[in-house]
């Protein structure tokens, strides 16, 4: 058996950079500490904080005003940011305020405000859902979600109107270009702004690079995230022997053989050490 890495995988930095403030926080803050809903999206990272003395604080209970939050608590905004409601709320409650948006999401956000004072409507691209676009859109009014291509097709564009086409960091860069290669084509009337995280798409090609030389892929993310979810899709389109797992107590020995070549991968919230026990489950039991 040979165990093959990705050339690119695990933490990103705006997952990291939000991870490193928590811990520094917890050095040097007293009182009462809370992570806006998932810091990142994985569970055990934040099961992580939680050992360290953060606890979560949910957006829709602050929205509700359900929360415990009380003035001079800290909170922490994760790495995908959070809507301008919510920090409104914040605000008003005097909490002290920790904001870990990652700076590429942050500058999507930028843009939209821009491009919308500037006159343009804006499309936007992504799952609404989720929320890094939630956070995103919260800045602007009345934007175009559309989910893919088949979704922005089914829609009345106007030729006459400005539009400016921004996306979610995560979105799959082909499913990207298929839109981009649309718009190009249909609305010389839409400027479209690539600003897929850079992270998303070296992890994405790693993958794919990783899925054609291998017998067997393991992509190790957080069931729930966005672009775990989107490596899973990137290997099996290369390789259908591919499978997502969270950490190594969902690892089944038994899809492993002898004289495999075993590809990891892993999503950008996904720390190193959930990473290397899986490896070595993997090595203990093939002998590697
Ligand atoms: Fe930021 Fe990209 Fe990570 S947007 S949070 S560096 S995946």
């Amino acid at each position: 058996m040979e165990i093959i890495r990705a050339e690119k995988m695990g933490f990103c930095f705006g997952v990291k950079k939000a991870v490193e403030t928590c811990y520094e926080v917890a050095k040097t803050t007293n009182g009462k500490k809370y992570i806006l809903g998932m810091v990142v999206h994985n569970k055990d990272v934040v099961k992580e904080m939680e050992s360290i003395g953060f606890k979560v604080v949910e957006e829709d209970d602050i929205l509700k005003e359900k929360d415990s939050l009380e003035k001079g608590d800290t909170v922490i905004i994760r790495a995908h940011g959070t809507t301008y409601e919510v920090i409104n709320k914040l605000r008003n409650k005097e909490v002290k305020l920790y904001d870990a948006t990652c700076v590429f999401v942050d500058r999507i956000k930028e843009i939209l405000i821009e491009r919308q004072e500037a006159g343009d409507e804006i499309i936007f691209i992504g799952d609404k859902n989720h929320p890094e676009v939630k956070g995103i859109i919260s800045f602007g009014k009345n934007i175009n979600v559309f989910k893919n291509l088949e979704e922005l097709k089914g829609s009345s564009l106007n030729t006459s109107k400005n539009y400016s086409v921004l996306t979610q960091t995560t979105l799959n860069k082909e499913k990207f270009l298929e839109i981009k290669e649309y718009l190009q084509k249909h609305y010389s009337n839409a400027q479209i702004f690539d600003r897929i995280c850079g992270a998303t798409s070296e992890r994405q090609d790693a993958t794919k690079k990783l899925a054609k030389i291998t017998d067997i892929v393991i992509v190790i993310g957080d069931l729930n995230s966005s672009n775990s979810k989107k490596l899973l899709e990137v290997a099996l389109a290369s390789n259908p022997n591919s499978y997502l797992i969270q950490n190594e107590n969902e690892l089944d020995l038994s899809i492993f053989h002898e004289n495999m070549r075993v590809g990891i991968t892993a999503g950008a919230s996904t720390p190193e050490e959930i990473i290397k026990k899986i490896e070595n489950k993997i090595r203990g039991n093939f002998n590697v």
